[in-house]
């Protein structure tokens, strides 16, 4: 298979992801299908594509005529075997669940044609422990996003059982949908981008944890030395602060670190108010204007 044989591509879970994946895939070409579990679900994310590629027309990266091209790619579908008929590559987006991830793609292996290569943009699991469940280990690779409405860089990361010539096509693809492609030579959890930034949320947060310093001088500090314009606080804020805490929980857990699990539960009394970060409106920032975006945060202290 090369990548002009790829033509149709399906997503399964159109939720937060899946819909930016999608709408990215049809902006460049590709009729889409997204799978999900209810009708209901469909509706909601069919509006939130379309407002998200309406979003796309009104910042200029899509033309109007573009727009509805797009549009017309895409479709959405309950029925399983109606989403997998002639599908040539899929992109995984269900929650980060390694049994639910080796179950949906199991179903989908009986159902989608031989050639179908599958994808997962699983964020800290490793592909290699679905490979066997999924049915077709040769054809499994990770194609893992982040938030395509400010970046594009993807990360294309095979399992010890990924044939090569896959790992090169999903590579191919992923650079055909407008992505700077990072490639990774064997599997490790949080890829590339995700394993720097999770030193960084760590060190924040055990600053934070322990009282050394204010969440907003933690902030001051990175962005004053790197002249960024956010910090690891305001991240967070974009990320969700009940995806930080799940992940740290988990991880603290797993390892039995006391500091990592005084830091999941530092990130907890904002989860248990609803702070939930940007999405919310609040959480370590007050949105839609931060602290951390106001002029005067990084200007020079009057006793200096
Ligand atoms: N949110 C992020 O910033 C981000 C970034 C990169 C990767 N990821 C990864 O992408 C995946 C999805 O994350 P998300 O944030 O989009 O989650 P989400 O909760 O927004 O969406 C998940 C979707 O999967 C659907 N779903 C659940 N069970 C299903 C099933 N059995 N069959 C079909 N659909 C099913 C849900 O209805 C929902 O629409 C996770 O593995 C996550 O780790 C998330």
């Amino acid at each position: 298979m090369k990548l002009s044989d790829i033509k149709r591509v399906l997503i399964l879970g159109a939720g937060t992801m899946g819909q930016q994946i999608g709408l990215q895939c049809a902006m460049h070409g590709y009729e889409v299908v997204y799978y999900d579990v209810s009708r209901e679900v469909l509706d909601k994310a069919m509006k939130s594509v379309t407002k998200l590629a309406s979003w796309y027309a009104s910042t200029g990266r899509l033309t109007e005529e573009q727009l509805r091209q797009t549009l017309a790619r895409i479709s959405m579908t309950p029925d399983a075997a109606e989403a997998a008929r002639g599908v040539d590559l899929i992109n995984e987006s269900v929650p980060e669940d390694p049994d639910l991830k080796g179950k949906i793609f199991a179903r989908f292996n009986k159902l989608c044609p031989e050639r179908t290569i599958f994808t997962t943009n699983t964020s800290l699991l490793l592909p290699s422990m679905f490979a066997q469940a999924c049915g077709r280990p040769e054809k499994l690779c990770a194609l893992h996003f982040h938030d395509l409405r400010s970046n594009n860089v993807v990360d294309v990361m095979p399992h010890p059982g990924t044939a090569p010539e896959v790992a090169q096509l999903v590579h191919d693809f992923a650079g055909s949908i407008g992505q700077i492609v990072i490639t990774l030579q064997k599997e490790n959890s949080g890829y590339v981008f995700n394993t720097m930034l999770s030193s960084l949320f760590l060190s924040a947060l055990t600053l934070a944890s322990r009282n050394v310093t204010s969440v907003e001088d933690i902030d001051r500090a990175w962005m004053g030395v790197t002249r960024m314009p956010i910090g690891p606080f305001g991240i967070m804020d974009q990320v969700g602060l009940s995806t930080v805490w799940d992940i740290t929980d988990y991880w603290a857990k797993k390892k039995g670190d006391r500091q990592a699990q005084a830091n999941a539960d530092f990130l907890k009394q904002y989860v248990d108010k609803g702070k939930l970060g940007y999405k919310t409106k609040q959480g370590f920032y007050t949105y839609p204007n931060p602290a951390y975006l106001e002029k005067d945060f990084l200007t020079a202290s009057k006793e200096e």
